[in-house]
């Protein structure tokens, strides 16, 4: 039984990233009702130590929970990393037994180790998605002859949420960040943080055509399309008018201009929330 029946899917990034992987469902599964959350105030999440990342992400998750989400997925790979594990098995069972939580890291880590032409894989990340190894220790719980290269990028966050997707220093700085994984000759590369899809472009054409790059958005919403079928309990069903709101810590105005720019679609609902845990 659920404890509220509110119908909705909630969605939470430390910032706008995730709106790579929200772009993704609004195209598969348009007709939920979804909230989507970025704590832009308190990004980067990466560079953060893993408690740090843990009580920002239960805030977060406790936030979405409130508002009313039946499920939500941490698009967030460092939350997913450092925080999902922890909060399945301390947190959830206590406070929301009936509401669930979804990561990013297993649905992509399934599509990519099953991927027969997937044996080199380079994962781009975090610091602290990279130090946590989760890519290496999912693709090889299900395929352990895969070489994993994995390498953190840092400064790319910064640089995509200040929208400096075209200039010539964040070119160089990717180029930099790619270099140990063609030096390996990788042929698979994992976007491991939502904000590199937007950098999709400039990534393939310093790859080059033959690495297979796919979207986590895609992966993710196919993950999640399957999950709602398998769990009609949930009560998620699709509706003739779904909702959809924006919720950020930090300045809405500057949130609206990129997020509308990078979803290709306006944002009617958006209001600036504090957050913090009340358990
Ligand atoms: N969105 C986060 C991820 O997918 C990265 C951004 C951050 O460092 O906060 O890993």
């Amino acid at each position: 039984m659920l404890d509220n029946k509110k119908n909705i899917i909630g969605v939470f990034d430390s910032g706008l990233g995730g709106l790579s992987i929200l772009k993704y469902f609004l195209k598969e599964l348009p007709n939920y009702h979804y909230y989507y959350l970025g704590d832009n105030a308190r990004l980067p999440y990466g560079s953060k130590s893993p408690e740090t990342i843990y009580q920002y992400t239960r805030e977060a998750v406790d936030f979405l929970f409130k508002a009313g989400c039946n499920l939500i997925i941490i698009a967030c790979n460092t939350a997913t990393a450092q925080a999902l594990r922890r909060l399945q098995t301390d947190y959830l069972p206590k406070y929301y037994p009936h509401r669930r939580l979804l990561g990013v890291i297993r649905p992509i880590a399934e599509e990519i180790a099953n991927n027969k032409n997937s044996k080199r894989i380079g994962v781009l990340g975090t610091k602290a998605t990279i130090t946590s190894n989760a890519y290496e220790i999912e693709l090889k719980k299900i395929k352990p002859s895969l070489k994993v290269i994995s390498q953190s990028a840092p400064l790319l966050v910064p640089l995509i949420e200040e929208n400096w997707l075209n200039r010539p220093e964040t070119k160089m700085i990717l180029a930099e960040y790619l270099r140990p994984l063609k030096k390996q000759r990788v042929d698979t590369v994992i976007l491991g943080c939502t904000h590199f899809p937007f950098l999709y472009q400039e990534i393939v054409k310093i790859m080059g055509k033959k690495v297979f790059i796919p979207n986590p958005g895609a992966l993710v919403a196919k993950s999640l399309k399957d999950y709602l079928n398998r769990h009609p309990e949930l009560g998620l069903k699709p509706v003739k008018k779904p909702v959809r709101k924006y919720y950020t810590t930090d300045n809405p105005k500057l949130f609206k201009d990129l997020a509308e720019r990078f979803l290709a679609e306006k944002i009617n609902t958006l209001k600036q929330v504090r957050i913090e845990a009340q358990k």
